[in-house]
C-alpha cells in the first residue's frame, strides 16, 4: 500500500512539474537573477534588510530591463515597469486576485476590501462606494477642518515651549488616525485615548515589520513553523493589541448609531459614514461581526497610515523649497485674503497649484510603491503568454521616477502637473482598473487641508539641505529614519 501511495506522489509530481513547465516556458524566458536549480532565486533574497530588499527590486530594471521574472521554488514572479504592460494588468476585470505576499496580512485585515477577491470584493465594494461618495466627503469638512485647526494649534503650543524641531511622521499620524476615526468611524479620539492610541500605531508598525521579513524568510511562510517562532509569536500579541482598539471603535459606534440613525432619518438626512454603513449592512444580514471587524481594521489602517506617510515626505520635500512653500502661501492668500477662517471644500477645489504639489510628492513617494496580482486568467503582454497561476508585482515607485516620462525625475517639479496633461499610466499613484484605491478623494481633500493649513501659518526648514532619508517598504512606503524639520511660525 505504502509503495503504491508513493508512486502516486511521484507520478502527481511528475506530471504538476511537466505542467508548469510547458506553461510557464515562455515567461521563464525571461530575464532575471540567476536561478539555482529547484529553489530557483530563493537565496537571493536572503539576510538582507527590509531596505535594501526594496533597493535590489527596484534596481532591477537597470540590469535587466522592463520585465524581469523571478523564480521562487515553484512561484514564477513576473515584475513589470513599463506604462503598457501595467495598464493590461491593472485594466483586467478578470485578474483581480491579490498575488500570495497578501496572505501573510490575512489574520490582521481578514478578507476584508483591500484582500479579497470575486464575488465577496465585488459585494463588498458596492455596500462601501456609497462611503466615499462626494455629498460623504463633504459632510467630512467639519472634522478636517477641525483637525487642520487642532493640530495648527498644537504646532504653536510646540513652539512657544521652545520645541522648533519636530520629526513629522509621529505628529502627522496623530492626527491622520483621528482623521480617518472621526470621519469613517464616527468616533472621536481624545486625550483619554492617547496610550490605545499609541499602542494601535506601534502594532500597525510592528505587524508591517513581521509580514515582510516573513515574506523574504520562506522558511516561515508555513502556518504552523511561523506560529511556533518568536516572530509568530511576537506577531499573535501585535494583533491582540491591534484588534482591542479596533473593537473599541466598533463598539463605540454600535452604542451611538441606533440613535444617530434615529435622528438622522427623522431629519430627512441620511449620511452614513462607512461604519454606519457597515452596521446599516449588519442589520439586514448582509454582514456580520467578523466582516464588520476586517473592513475597519483595513479602512483604519489603510485610511491614516498612506496619508501620514504621504504628507511626512511632502513636508520634508517641502522643507527643502521655500519657492515651492510660498507658492502655496500665495495661491492659499489669493483664496483666503486676510481672513484666518479655515478651508471649506469650495475653497480646496481652488488650490489647484498645492493639488500639483501633492500629485508630485506622489510621485516620488508613492505610499504604496508596490502592488501584486494572482493571475487567474491566463493573459498576453504582447506575444508572450502570462500563464494562469503567475503573480504579477507592479512597481509604481519605478514607474514613475523613470527619465524618458519624467524628465530629471529626482527634482521636486510640482510644475509637471499644472499643465493638466493626461498622465495615461505614467502615473498611478492610487492605481487603476478596478482594484484603485476606493479612498483616493478622500485622500486628496484631507492633504490638502493639512498641508494649507501648515503652509499658512508656518514657514518649514530642512535641518540638512537635500537630506533625503534612506526608505524601506513595508506595508507602505517608510522612511528608514526620523524625518526632522523646523517649523517658524509666519
Ligand atoms: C496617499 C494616500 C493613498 C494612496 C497613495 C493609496 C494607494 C492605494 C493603492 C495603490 C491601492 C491599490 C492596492 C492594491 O492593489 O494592492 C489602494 C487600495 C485601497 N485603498 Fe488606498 N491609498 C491612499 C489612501 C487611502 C485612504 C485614505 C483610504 C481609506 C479611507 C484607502 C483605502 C483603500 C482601500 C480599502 C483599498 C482597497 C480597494 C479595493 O481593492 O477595492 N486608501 N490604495
Amino acid at each position: 500500500m505504502l509503495w503504491q501511495i508513493a508512486i502516486a506522489c511521484l507520478l502527481i509530481y511528475l506530471i504538476r512539474n511537466y505542467w508548469l513547465k510547458s506553461n510557464f516556458l515562455e515567461i521563464a524566458k525571461l530575464p532575471g537573477p540567476p536561478r539555482l536549480p529547484l529553489v530557483g532565486c530563493a537565496f537571493r533574497f536572503i539576510g538582507h534588510s527590509q531596505s535594501e530588499l526594496f533597493k535590489i527590486v527596484t534596481d532591477f530594471p537597470k540590469e535587466y530591463g522592463n520585465r524581469v521574472c523571478i523564480k521562487v521554488f515553484n512561484r514564477y514572479i513576473l515584475h513589470l515597469y513599463n506604462p503598457k504592460d501595467i495598464e493590461i494588468i491593472l485594466t483586467s476585470t478578470k485578474n483581480i486576485t491579490k498575488n500570495r505576499p497578501y496572505v501573510f496580512m490575512e489574520p490582521w485585515l481578514g478578507t476584508g476590501l483591500l484582500l479579497s477577491t470575486g464575488a465577496k470584493w465585488h459585494k463588498r465594494r458596492k455596500i462601501l462606494t456609497p462611503a466615499f461618495h462626494f455629498d460623504i466627503l463633504k459632510n467630512f469638512a467639519r472634522v478636517f477642518e477641525e483637525e487642520g485647526r487642532a493640530m495648527v494649534r498644537d504646532l504653536h503650543e510646540r513652539l512657544q515651549r521652545g520645541e522648533r524641531t519636530l520629526n513629522v511622521m509621529p505628529f502627522i499620524s496623530d492626527y491622520t488616525l483621528y482623521t480617518i476615526c472621526e470621519t469613517a468611524m464616527g468616533t472621536r479620539l481624545n486625550s483619554e485615548n492617547n496610550a490605545s492610541k499609541a499602542q494601535y500605531k506601534e502594532s500597525v508598525l510592528g505587524i508591517g515589520l513581521i509580514v515582510m521579513n516573513r515574506l523574504s524568510r520562506f522558511w516561515l511562510h508555513s502556518d504552523l513553523i511561523f506560529y511556533l517562532s518568536s516572530m509568530g509569536k511576537k506577531f499573535k500579541k501585535l494583533l491582540e493589541q491591534n484588534f482591542a482598539f479596533t473593537d473599541r471603535v466598533i463598539e463605540e459606534r454600535r452604542k451611538n448609531w441606533a440613535e444617530t440613525k434615529k435622528e438622522e432619518t427623522s431629519s430627512g438626512k441620511r449620511r452614513m459614514a462607512l461604519l454606519d454603513l457597515l452596521l446599516d449592512a449588519e442589520s439586514k444580514g448582509e454582514i456580520d461581526m467578523e466582516g464588520i471587524r476586517e473592513e475597519v481594521n483595513t479602512f483604519m489602517f489603510e485610511g491614516h497610515d498612506t496619508t501620514a506617510m504621504a504628507l511626512t515626505f511632502g513636508l520634508m520635500l517641502l522643507a527643502d523649497h521655500e519657492d515651492i512653500q510660498e507658492n502655496i502661501y500665495e495661491e492659499c492668500k489669493s483664496i483666503f485674503g486676510d481672513s484666518t477662517r479655515t478651508a471649506n471644500t469650495s475653497d480646496l477645489a481652488e488650490m489647484k497649484y498645492l493639488e500639483a504639489v501633492i500629485k508630485e510628492i506622489l510621485r516620488l513617494y508613492p505610499s504604496v510603491p508596490i502592488i501584486g496580482r494572482m493571475v487567474t486568467e491566463e493573459f498576453k503582454l504582447d506575444d508572450i503568454t502570462i500563464p494562469e497561476g503567475t503573480e504579477v508585482v507592479v512597481h509604481f515607485y519605478n514607474l514613475q521616477r523613470r527619465e524618458d516620462l519624467f524628465p530629471e525625475p529626482e527634482l521636486f517639479k510640482p510644475e509637471r502637473f499644472l499643465n493638466g496633461d493626461k498622465m495615461h499610466f505614467t502615473y498611478v499613484p492610487f492605481s487603476a482598473g478596478p482594484r484603485n484605491c476606493i479612498g483616493q478623494r478622500f485622500a486628496m481633500q484631507e492633504m490638502k487641508y493639512m498641508l494649507s493649513e501648515i503652509i499658512r501659518h508656518f514657514k518649514l526648514k530642512s535641518i540638512v539641505k537635500g537630506y533625503r532619508p534612506k526608505i524601506t517598504m513595508d506595508l507602505v512606503l517608510r522612511a528608514c529614519e526620523p524625518v526632522n524639520i523646523e517649523f517658524s511660525a509666519r
